[in-house]
């Protein structure tokens, strides 16, 4: 199923919405209709965001206004740094429309990368613990910390990973259970509140999970709900590794504090609740440096405080 597609005019998404019930595509042919699929999350997950914006910022330079158009798509979601990125690339470039394949080709490969090395962490018969959806849907294609399970499964690890609802658009309830099951890998779900009998249990030999900006000094925003998901791992010795494109990587950023956290509709939260009832809706958390064992990117397995190695190659 591919996540983000050029068709010649416009990018053509995976309604995420309407996961898992209907499988349906909505074909964005205009800056304003790709930021509002991103802003109302019909595509998410920092790589997939950032292919699709990179797409956007091609219609916005056919636009007439090309600059609010662009001022449209940077608009459309604080916190992934991919969405930057990409729209920075296309922007740049000479041949938008190549640079925008080229971003949604690179993408692909950094998974495969990141699945291959991040497989080859894990011992035999991993029992993985996730959060949200890094998959496919969440890239172009094969995933992040999915993709090293799915990269485990290829390889005969016979990996299982239990799955965190995360509420409360339930990425992992409706995405991520999707996708394991297509690909027929062993899974449970979880609620949000069970991770700690989890590991109590001794249900978890890793934690694995991805990021939407990582800081240069290792702080790693990702979903609402990793970091007491680090913490539980730290409290229970089980390794919490972090897995993300370079392109998720800001060195701009020095450290968590400074990375926006998007805060998003009360409405998400308060479905069971009753009429009135007022919510916060912070779509992210922040992991501290400290709390990860390893990031595992396509360029290599960093520890968190050695990110500055990459400038070279990011540079590039
Ligand atoms: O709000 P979402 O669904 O866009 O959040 C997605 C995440 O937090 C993912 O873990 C992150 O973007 C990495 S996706 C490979």
């Amino acid at each position: 199923v591919p996540t983000v597609e050029w068709t010649g005019d416009g990018v053509r998404l995976i309604d995420q919405t309407k996961l898992p019930d209907e499988e349906t595509y909505v074909t964005c042919r205009s800056a304003a209709t790709v930021a509002k699929a991103i802003r109302n999350m019909v595509v998410r997950g920092a790589p997939a965001i950032g292919a699709t914006a990179a797409y956007g910022a091609v219609l916005a330079l056919r636009e007439r206004d090309p600059e609010a158009a662009l001022a449209a798509i940077r608009a459309s979601r604080p916190t992934a740094r991919d969405l930057f990125w990409a729209v920075d690339r296309v922007t740049a470039a000479s041949d938008p429309l190549e640079e925008a394949h080229a971003i949604a080709r690179e993408s692909v490969d950094a998974c495969r990368r990141i699945g291959h090395l991040g497989a080859a962490l894990l011992k035999r018969r991993p029992r993985v613990i996730t959060i949200c959806n890094t998959g496919a849907l969440a890239t172009v294609d094969y995933g992040t910390a999915l993709g090293i399970v799915r990269a485990a499964h290829e390889t005969g690890l016979e990996p299982s990973v239990l799955v965190l609802e995360t509420r409360p658009r339930a990425q992992g309830a409706r995405l991520t259970t999707w996708e394991l099951a297509r690909f027929g890998i062993p899974f449970r779900l979880l609620a949000d509140g069970a991770a700690g009998r989890a590991f109590q249990e001794g249900l978890v030999d890793v934690a694995i999970a991805g990021a939407d900006r990582i800081a240069a000094n290792g702080d790693t925003a990702n979903k609402v709900g990793t970091y007491p998901l680090a913490l539980l791992a730290r409290e229970h010795g089980v390794p919490f590794y972090i897995a993300a494109p370079v392109s998720t990587v800001d060195l701009a950023t020095p450290d968590g504090a400074a990375i926006v956290i998007e805060e998003r509709p009360e409405a998400e939260v308060t479905t069971f609740a009753p009429p009135g009832t007022r919510a916060w809706n912070p779509a992210f958390d922040v992991t501290p440096a400290a709390l990860i064992t390893a990031i595992i990117t396509e360029l290599g397995v960093l520890k968190p405080d050695n990110l500055a190695s990459l400038r070279p190659a990011m540079a590039r």
